[in-house]
């Protein structure tokens, strides 16, 4: 029997599906698209009219197509998002009854208004691809904190950690969001989200880059730099060679924030846990602090599958 329920993580970085049925990786960028749909064997989502590209598709054709701005939450670029996501993922909405889905956003932009906002523009959004409607108004939607999900994939592994005092780490493209669950409780009021993510590590790398070799290196050649150590320029094999001094002031600065964040709290914390594209970055740099936190399994898609697990927990008995 397939899964009614899906949990689908829109990243700056990286948008993430999940169910029992599949799981989906693709890039979060999106430009509006000049290409009439009829002609393209691209994925082109309309949104109210207007075409879009999404995902690998959305680099390739400006070589860019990042999203990282606030109001990038809830609008048509983010609905294309969404659309491209349920619909690479194959989730066929019209087989269930109560077809479920669950999405996150910062932690600090959280408050119910903003959950309400965004159900709405779901529920009344015009979308269509191959000129077929999308109808999403069937989703039955909840939106929650975005990094208490990773304490629900957590907890698929441990189940006996449910009331443990635990801090959740999130280091993703462009937030560091970081909460706390007291005695099974989240702590909404002190939960914090940072613009400290991947993607400024990234820029510093390109910027020095760009110094050294006068050549310009976009979001995924300066990660494969950073994990590789040297990339390939014009038939040469070219480093950076300040690049350690890098990625250590970068992970200090990281550190820094967690310790700072985690000063606020007086009981004991008897688990940390980090996920999110940078989790590694931390433990391999970071300071003892960072090795008493433990990396979740399958990092990036953790706040997926924990959508995933809320989606299903809350509506299981309806
Ligand atoms: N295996 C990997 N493949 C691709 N990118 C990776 C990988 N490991 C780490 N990264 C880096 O992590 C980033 C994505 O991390 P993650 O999915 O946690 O961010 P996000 O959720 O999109 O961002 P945010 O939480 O800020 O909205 C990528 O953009 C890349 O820089
Ligand atoms: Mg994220």
């Amino acid at each position: 029997m397939s899964d009614e329920f899906l949990g689908i993580d829109v990243g700056y970085g990286l948008t993430k599906t999940f169910n029992t049925d599949n799981k989906v990786v693709f890039p979060t960028a999106v430009v509006a698209s000049s290409v009439n749909p009829m002609f393209s064997d691209s994925l082109v989502i309309e949104v109210d009219g207007d075409p879009y590209l999404v995902g690998k598709e959305a680099v390739h054709h400006t070589g860019a197509g990042e999203v990282r701005t606030v109001s990038f939450l809830g609008s048509p670029e983010w609905l294309a998002v969404l659309t491209a996501a349920i619909l690479r993922h194959g989730f066929q909405s019209n087989a269930f009854e109560n077809p479920s889905l669950t999405i996150g956003v910062p932690p600090r932009s959280f408050t119910p208004g903003m959950a309400n906002r965004l159900k709405e523009v779901i529920a009344k959004s015009k979308v269509h691809c191959n000129q077929k409607r999308i109808s999403l108004n069937k989703l039955k939607v909840d939106v929650i904190p975005q990094a208490t999900a990773i304490f629900f994939a957590y907890l698929t592994e441990h189940p006996e950690d449910i009331d443990r005092n635990t801090i959740v780490v999130d280091l993703g493209y462009l937030t560091l969001d970081l909460v706390a669950f007291w005695e099974g409780r989240y702590l909404q009021e002190s939960s914090e989200s940072h613009t400290l993510g991947i993607s400024i590590l990234l820029d510093t790398i390109s910027k020095r880059f760009f110094q050294i070799h006068n050549a310009v290196l976009d979001r995924f050649a300066a990660y494969d730099l950073l994990i590789n150590r040297q990339i390939e320029l014009f038939n040469q094999t070219v480093t950076l060679p300040d690049l350690d001094t890098i990625v250590r002031r970068y992970v200090k600065q990281v550190c820094q924030t967690i310790e700072i964040f985690m000063t606020k709290f007086s009981f004991p914390v008897h688990r940390g846990i980090i996920a999110g594209g940078g989790a590694g970055l931390l433990t391999t740099n970071g300071n003892g602090l960072m090795n008493r936190f433990m990396v979740v399994t399958d990092p990036i898609m953790a706040n997926a599958k924990g959508y995933w697990r809320y989606a299903g927990d809350s509506h299981e008995s309806v």
